[in-house]
């Protein structure tokens, strides 16, 4: 597989990784696997909503902030979190600890002194506007809040834990015009929120007016500055300086069709998940980088959280069903324990889609809702970020009979003037549109294909694939004009196939 991945690699000095759909495709395995080419790895997107799983030698490790290429940290690898990211600082403490207890090093780990900076009052925010209708299924990590207070000049950056004092002026400043909004909350849930274990159990609450505890805050995130200040640097420069002469591997996180710029708007995060915002948010231009690989789940997809999925199995129902709290894996298992792959009723047979992908969030631990893989989307998001694309997930479907792929939606809803096109009820979209207004009257028109029926696990080679997967993947390539160049058969680093 080296040699495979040398060969892919010739002539790349900047790779990236990023995802096509909604996130949890398997940016974590790949850029662990490709962390093997890099000496840098950087993520310049999002936030701790990211979840990244790696799997190595039976052992799991799930990255929300730092790097997935940090398990080569020991190899000399540099792992990079960007400018364009939003820290929270307990949030990386807490991953340096979980590696040290895994017997795993960090010494290479820089963090952007201008990346953002989450403040307790940003997760309040974030929680609170969930509590509401209307609400996106944030992962409360107080994302929106950052990144807007970053567009609206009040926001703060790590390197203000550097600088107790400028930290309180700036964090009162950022913090008056939030008071007024806090107004328009119930103060019993606010003061339940504020004891979440995100907001360090009430650590910071204050029961007075103000609702913050401010010297609790200046001085735990003082202490924070303390303990990261090593790692805090000017990393854009630094970027800037290596890119072209070292190997590079930019880490993705969510996915085009999260991206606030291109994605469903306004079921998305804040950042742009493209490979144009993920070379921003490292210091760098998108003309920096090489080799964009587009990763896609298939031949099922995932989202998490709310907004349109028009390939979903078992619709609205589903939908529901997933946004009921409490649902698990053991919920699931013990409320239809005869739901199959293969099972008639689309709702039924989203479960055990579900439960064969172990598909349930990495950062929140939400049931991630399923669908058919849907190639608009994959035709929209390829057409933004470049053609090479990485299959992951092949082998949870191995026993499925029918295979069904999405090649084109029929709209279904009163007509819709975008630009000076009008969407009109029966007309074929092939190419995704990011309005969810759009999105949510298209329909899947599909094309099935028998499965394969028979573990893949194992194959390393592409040509050793069944027959019936790879004229799935020539279906594919062909009525979405991309180029597969890897495909996964399961969350392991060498269960991998390279073209
Ligand atoms: P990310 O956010 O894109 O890094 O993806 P997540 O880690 O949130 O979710 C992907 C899940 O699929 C993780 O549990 C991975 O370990 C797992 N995974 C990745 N590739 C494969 C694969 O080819 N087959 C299987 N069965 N699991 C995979
Ligand atoms: P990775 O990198 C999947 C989704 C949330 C919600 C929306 C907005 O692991 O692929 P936010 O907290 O960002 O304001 O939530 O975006 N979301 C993700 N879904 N994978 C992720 O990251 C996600 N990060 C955010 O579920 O719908
Ligand atoms: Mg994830």
């Amino acid at each position: 597989m080296k040699n495979k991945l040398d060969i892919l690699l010739r002539d790349v000095n900047t790779a990236a990784v990023i995802c096509s759909q909604w996130g949890d495709t398997g940016k974590g395995k790949i850029v662990d696997l490709f962390a093997d080419w890099a000496d840098v790895i950087a993520r310049g997107t999002g936030a701790d909503n990211a979840g990244h799983t790696i799997w190595v030698k039976g052992k799991k490790y799930v990255m929300h902030l730092i790097p997935s290429g940090i398990l080569r940290d020991g190899d000399g690898k540099t792992n990079i979190i960007g400018s364009g990211v939003a820290v929270n600082p307990r949030v990386v403490l807490e991953e340096m600890a979980m590696l040290s207890e895994a017997g795993l090093s960090y010494d290479h780990l820089m963090i952007a002194l201008n990346a953002k900076l989450i403040l307790p009052q940003h997760i309040l925010l974030d929680r609170l506007r969930e509590s509401k209708s209307g609400k996106i299924g944030t992962t409360g990590r107080g994302v929106g809040p950052v990144y807007a207070d970053h567009y609206a000049r009040q926001g703060l950056i790590v390197n203000d834990m550097l600088n107790p004092d400028s930290f309180r002026k700036k964090f009162l400043r950022n913090l008056k015009e939030k008071m007024v909004l806090f107004t328009e909350y119930d103060p019993v849930l606010i003061q339940e929120l504020m004891h979440h274990e995100h907001l360090e159990k009430g650590q910071f609450f204050s029961d007075g007016i103000g609702i913050f505890d401010v010297e609790a805050i200046v001085e735990r995130y003082a202490e924070y500055g303390r303990l990261l200040r090593d790692l805090i640097s000017d990393t854009d420069t630094f970027m800037k300086r290596i890119v072209g002469t070292k190997k590079i591997l930019l880490e993705g996180a969510q996915g085009t069709m999260l991206s606030v710029d291109h994605g469903s708007y306004p079921f998305v995060t804040s950042s742009d998940c493209t490979d144009q915002g993920l070379a921003h948010g490292v210091g760098l231009k998108d003309k920096h980088i090489d080799l964009v690989l587009n990763i896609a789940k298939a031949f099922y997809m995932t989202r998490v959280g709310g907004g349109p999925f028009p390939t979903e199995i078992g619709g609205h129902a589903s939908a529901d069903w997933c946004a009921e709290v409490g649902v698990t894996k053991g919920v699931e298992k013990d409320n239809y324990p005869f739901a199959t792959v293969n099972s008639q009723q689309d709702f039924l047979q989203g479960i055990a889609i579900r439960m064969a992908g172990e598909e349930y969030g990495a950062t929140t631990g939400r049931p991630r809702r399923v669908g058919w893989l849907d190639l608009p989307v994959l035709r929209y998001a390829t057409r933004q970020c470049g053609k090479d694309v990485i299959l992951t997930k092949l082998d949870v479907l191995s026993s499925c009979e029918a295979i069904k792929i999405c090649y084109s939606y029929q709209y279904d809803g009163e007509p819709f003037n975008y630009g000076d096109e009008t969407f009109k009820a029966g007309d074929m979209i092939g190419v995704a549109v990011p309005f969810a207004e759009v999105m949510e009257k298209c329909g899947p028109v599909y094309a099935v294909f028998p499965g394969w029926c028979c573990d893949i696990s194992d194959v390393r080679e592409y040509d050793d694939l069944p027959e019936p997967l790879r004229a799935i993947i020539a279906f594919i390539e062909d009525r979405a004009k991309v180029s597969v160049r890897i495909v996964s058969v399961g969350a392991d680093r060498d269960a991998t196939i390279i073209r």
